[in-house]
């Protein structure tokens, strides 16, 4: 069985999400998604409409996830490989250039999916307010 990974926040869920979770089940067979906490959004500078417990809720609902575990902290994925025997781990083209996963691809395969355009958390906040 292949399993796949990736990570966000994934608040108020949208259809850039929703493509990046079916293109990443399509690499394998088995999706996790670490879906990051408050807290840890908070250390990112991030504040979400909906709490970690209701964007897991919403995550897992969504027919190409199979798990959905807390992203707690920037150093946990080589522990969730080695964990959840990942083979492949997916993210959003905006983090290819990312220092974060340096030494990553010599646990699992690293796959930059390109974002769907127009459409993100950030966009439809401002949109609403506007
Ligand atoms: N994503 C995507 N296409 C989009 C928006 C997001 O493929 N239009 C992907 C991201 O690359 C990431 C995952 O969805 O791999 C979760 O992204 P997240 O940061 O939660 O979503 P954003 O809409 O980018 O949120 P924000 O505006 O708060 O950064």
């Amino acid at each position: 069985m292949k399993v796949v990974i990736t990570y966000g926040t994934f608040d108020l869920l949208h259809k850039g999400h929703v493509n990046i979770l079916r293109r990443a089940k399509e690499l394998g067979d088995y999706l996790i998604v670490g879906v990051s906490t408050d807290e840890f959004n908070a250390i990112k500078g991030k504040k979400s409409y909906y709490s970690y417990e209701d964007r897991k809720m919403i995550v897992e609902a969504i027919r190409y996830v199979d798990l959905v575990i807390p992203e707690e902290k920037w150093e946990q994925k080589p522990d969730d490989i080695k964990k959840y025997n990942v083979d492949v781990m997916v993210m959003g083209s905006d983090w290819a250039d990312s220092n974060e996963f340096s030494g990553l691809q010599d646990l699992c395969e690293m796959v930059f999916l390109p974002r769907t355009e127009n459409i993100s958390t950030t966009q439809i906040k401002s949109d609403l307010k506007a």
